[in-house]
């Protein structure tokens, strides 16, 4: 496994890997790295010759009032990681190697961005769009591998795949969780001990308003109120947002047809931020 630093480099490489006609698959993250990576890594080994995985903590992402100095960083444990499920490349930019003097263009994906962590994060779906923009262009991966529990991320990523034009498929990995239901996020080792099992209840809430659903319930803001009264009932959580919006164009939707629906939710544990999010009438 190879350690990268350098843009040209890692252009240089994917360049090369495409004329010899072998599959890139690429992982971007922000390191911090747990199982729900390693099920991204493991993916992209199966469907790709060579793997790519970078590891960037995007400041363009991340708002004033946020946690970008205290986002978990650890590249020993995240190098050691990737080497054992047989990465081949790792590219990690310093900052300026990716937003250089001057720099001075952002990709802004239009509507999509605009509710649930668009709304609670101003400008984070403009970072967001712009690094995978910039790592897409300089990597040109055939595959790239993305998790499902940032869905609102992968309509915008699909969304700007698709009209900037990359020749890139995006794979959607399912979410992976701890024993007690929590979705695992590099955020996790922030909370307390007693907080992280008591943010079980986000899934738990989750799970209560499917089963209505899958009892019969088809009125959006019934579900809506399930997921918050299980919410409610654990004091140290406080609701940044629940929605149910239709899965494609993220709009808000009043009563369920045979549309694919997500609950989404965000939900404050201190000052750690959690989001988690379950689908109906999943199409697969
Ligand atoms: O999901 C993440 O870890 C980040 O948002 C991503 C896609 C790596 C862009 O910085």
């Amino acid at each position: 496994m190879e350690i990268i630093n350098r843009k040209q480099r890692i252009a240089s490489i994917s360049r090369k890997l495409r004329r010899e006609s072998r599959t890139v698959g690429f992982v971007p993250t922000m390191g911090a790295l747990h199982e729900g990576h390693i099920a991204l890594v493991k993916k992209a080994r199966q469907m790709s010759d060579v793997v790519i995985v970078s590891i960037f903590v995007n400041p363009a992402q991340f708002g004033p009032n946020e946690d970008f100095d205290r986002y978990p960083r650890d590249l020993t444990a995240d190098a050691a990681l990737l080497a054992e499920y047989e990465v081949d490349y790792v590219f990690v930019p310093e900052t300026e190697e990716i937003y250089g003097p001057g720099f001075s263009t952002y990709v802004y994906v239009e509507g999509l961005t605009e509710t649930l962590e668009g709304a609670s994060r101003p400008g984070h779906f403009r970072g967001v769009a712009t690094i995978v923009t910039i790592l897409f262009n300089t990597v040109r991966p055939d595959l790239a591998f993305f998790g499902s529990k940032d869905a609102q991320q992968v309509g915008v990523i699909k969304r700007l795949t698709r009209d900037l034009g990359f020749d890139t498929e995006i794979v959607v990995v399912p979410t992976v969780r701890e024993e007690s239901g929590l979705a695992l996020s590099s955020r996790n080792s922030l909370l307390s001990p007693e907080d992280r099992s008591k943010a079980a209840i986000i899934y738990a809430a989750l799970v209560a308003a499917k089963t209505a659903f899958k009892n019969g319930e088809r009125n959006a803001s019934e579900l809506a109120q399930i997921v918050e009264d299980k919410l409610r009932s654990e004091p140290a959580a406080t609701i940044d947002y629940i929605a149910v919006v239709n899965n494609d164009d993220l709009e808000p939707v009043e009563k369920i047809d045979d549309r694919e629906v997500l609950i989404a939710v965000a939900v404050r544990f201190g000052s750690v931020r959690l989001i988690d999010n379950i689908i109906l009438n999943r199409k697969q």
